[in-house]
């Protein structure tokens, strides 16, 4: 295939793989791309770290296959993650639920009912956006009021409007109108009552090429499928949007085998689908990706404060320390955001290119109490008055109060309280003006809940006030704190912070552009590279693959014999391997015994050469790559 080709094709599957179906009428601005993207794009696909899902038959919109590189990458983010979560600290355990649950959990969630997006079609090309991402446009919109085709005797009443750009010839709303009524039977349609309108700032056309679109309406983002044999209103269920309801119905089951005490986490890496109006940004908005996401359980603050006789408030911005027994759920909730910009930090990503965004009390989900939205400046983000990237969403950290397992407790009519002995030794101890106001606070807040989720007051009022005195007893439903992570698009971060071009020397010495995909060793798809320095020599080759043994069982290892040494380092810069290791003459103790058994060790991004003993490989390398 000649190279041209592939460009373009690759150009499409950034912009949109459905973009080009059925759009041949001109288009009123060209999609604006970013040729980083466009590199980053085809260096994925040559290079093996993403392919388009489907692709030898034209493609799926909105999903994708990570190739060998990608592949190893993903795992190195999961399992990073998961070590940090579970190994590394106490009071985390895992969970790994199936994608396909109980409809009646979609209900309790919220999903069912709330889960959707405004979305708007084209009324030319059918093609569906989210009504929130038309950008605004201004121009000259033609409305018509119908067409007619006088040779066919038919004629359409169907009224339409085109949009062109100010001073452009009416022309193209013309043709625009005149495909429209093509598609509803008119061969030579003549149009109908054309009247024009100056507008500005409109969302109500296509931005691609200027056709009206349809009234926005809800659309549900949920994939839908059927259990069992038999298709019908009775079997259906649906891929989970998110992994974290698992975790809330699973809850009591978790906190009985591994003997937790609050406050405890639940952490789960897994698949999740939503049927997203507009997949965009390469792999950024899929339908088919994977989530890390924790769920924390604490305890509410009126139960901290009876125990610990108050709840410490932040002392201000940063990490508030050590956890403590006084936290109540904003402590915790500044400990989960700061703890994950460590962590995203930890692997690699600079702190200026993340950005810390606190959502506003508009924006919040129906269960949040506060949400931080942890953004990357991606390259494609939207930019800023002074041109400056705002930055994309990678991780929410929300504040989700008891709202999920109140809702399991309602919907299942099983209990999700947790029985607190520190709680229930406390109480008595309070004086009774403490008491009634923590018992007013619970009930306030309990009957808060109940109300906005449609529960009759009077039965609202009878639950809250059982609630609080089961407070007094030491029962309450826990609180949750839930940093919520999306691995597909902290993999296309870690390739967008990784890439960079720089000059190194060729084998004769004159410079030459490199790529090098500088990811965090913590990361890189392949930790280190080990070349004998000549292929057709048998005791080079040998060693090469003795040292390759010593490693495997420590690390991903990339064996290669093949071309010229530098081109073997340039083709590792680009796959980011942060080490190379060559095995020469001096290894085998040609030039004198005190090299023998030594290996040159490659820098990949200073290109530096050091000359170490192969006996230290393990210990060293481990070292950097953990
Ligand atoms: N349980 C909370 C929850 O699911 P969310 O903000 O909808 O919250 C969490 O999703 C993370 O999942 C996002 O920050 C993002 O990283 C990832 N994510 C969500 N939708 C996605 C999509 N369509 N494609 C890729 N990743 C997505």
């Amino acid at each position: 295939m000649a190279p041209g080709r592939v460009a373009f094709s690759l150009r499409l599957a950034f912009l949109d793989i459905s973009a080009g179906l059925a759009n041949t009428v001109p288009s009123m601005a060209e999609p604006k791309t970013s040729e980083l993207m466009e590199t980053l794009v085809s260096l994925c696909k040559r290079r093996g770290f993403i392919f388009q899902s489907s692709e030898i038959y034209g493609g799926l919109n909105g999903f994708w296959d990570y190739g060998p590189l990608g592949a190893e990458l993903k795992r190195n983010i999961k399992d990073y993650w998961w070590r940090s979560m579970t190994a590394l600290r106490d009071g985390v355990v895992g969970l790994d639920a199936s994608i396909i649950m109980h409809p009646r959990i979609w209900e309790a969630s919220g999903h069912t009912s709330t889960f959707s997006d405004l979305m708007v079609d084209c009324l030319l090309t059918q093609k569906r956006f989210r009504a929130d991402q038309i950008e605004p446009q201004s121009g000259t919109a033609y409305f018509y009021s119908g067409a007619t085709d006088a040779a066919a005797g038919k004629e359409s009443k169907d009224p339409f409007s085109a949009l062109i750009a100010w001073g452009k010839h009416p022309g193209y709303a013309r043709e625009v109108a005149r495909q429209f009524y093509k598609q509803r039977g008119l061969k030579e349609p003549a149009l109908q009552g054309e009247r024009s309108e100056a507008v500005s700032n409109t969302t109500r056309y296509n931005p691609e090429n200027g056709s009206l679109l349809t009234e926005p309406r809800p659309f549900n983002l949920m994939l839908k499928t059927s259990v069992g044999p038999v298709e019908s209103a009775d079997n259906v269920s649906y891929l989970r949007p998110e992994t974290a309801q698992a975790i809330f119905v699973q809850f009591k089951n978790v906190l009985e085998v591994s003997r937790q005490k609050l406050p405890f986490g639940i952490c789960q890496i897994g698949k999740a689908f939503r049927n997203e109006i507009n997949p965009r940004n390469f792999t950024f908005r899929s339908r088919e990706f994977e989530q890390m996401e924790l769920e924390f359980f604490i305890r509410p603050d009126e139960a901290v404060e009876a125990v610990c006789g108050r709840v410490a408030q932040p002392a201000g911005p940063g990490h508030p320390g050590e956890p403590q027994p006084d936290w109540g759920w904003q402590l915790w909730h500044q400990y989960w955001v700061e703890e994950r910009l460590g962590f995203y930090e930890s692997i690699g990503l600079p702190r200026a290119s993340l950005v810390e965004y606190w959502q506003k009390p508009d924006e919040l989900a129906h269960y949040a109490r506060a949400t931080v939205d942890v953004l990357y400046k991606f390259p494609f983000s939207k930019r800023g008055q002074n041109g400056e990237l705002i930055g994309e969403e990678l991780e929410g950290i929300a504040a989700r109060s008891d709202f999920d397992l109140s809702q399991h407790q309602r919907f299942a009519a099983r209990p999700m309280t947790v029985f607190d002995e520190e709680l229930k030794t406390a109480w008595p101890k309070l004086d009774p003006a403490k008491q009634a106001g923590l018992s007013e606070g619970f009930f306030q807040n309990r009957l808060k809940y109940l109300l906005k989720v449609g529960e009759a007051p009077g039965a609202a009022e009878k639950q809250a006030r059982q609630d609080a005195e089961a407070l007094a007893k030491g029962y309450y439903i826990p609180h949750v704190i839930e940093p919520s992570a999306g691995v597909d698009r902290l993999a296309l971060a870690l390739i967008c912070n990784a890439y960079s071009q720089d000059q190194a020397p060729d084998e004769r010495g004159k410079l030459e552009t490199r790529v090098v995909m500088r990811f965090h060793p913590r990361i890189a798809p392949i930790k280190v590279a080990v070349f004998p320095l000549l292929k057709n020599k048998p005791e080079l080759v040998q060693k090469a693959k003795e040292v390759r043994g010593l490693l495997r069982p420590h690390m991903s290892v990339f064996y290669d014999e093949a071309g010229a040494i530098g081109r073997r380092y340039r083709r590792q810069d680009e796959a980011g391997t942060p080490f190379g290791i060559t095995i020469d003459f001096d290894t085998l103790g040609e030039k004198g015994p005190e090299l023998k058994d030594t290996v040159t060790l490659r820098d990949r991004d200073t290109m530096k050469q050091d000359r170490v003993k192969i006996a230290g490989l393990v210990p060293m390398l481990t070292a950097r790559i953990r």
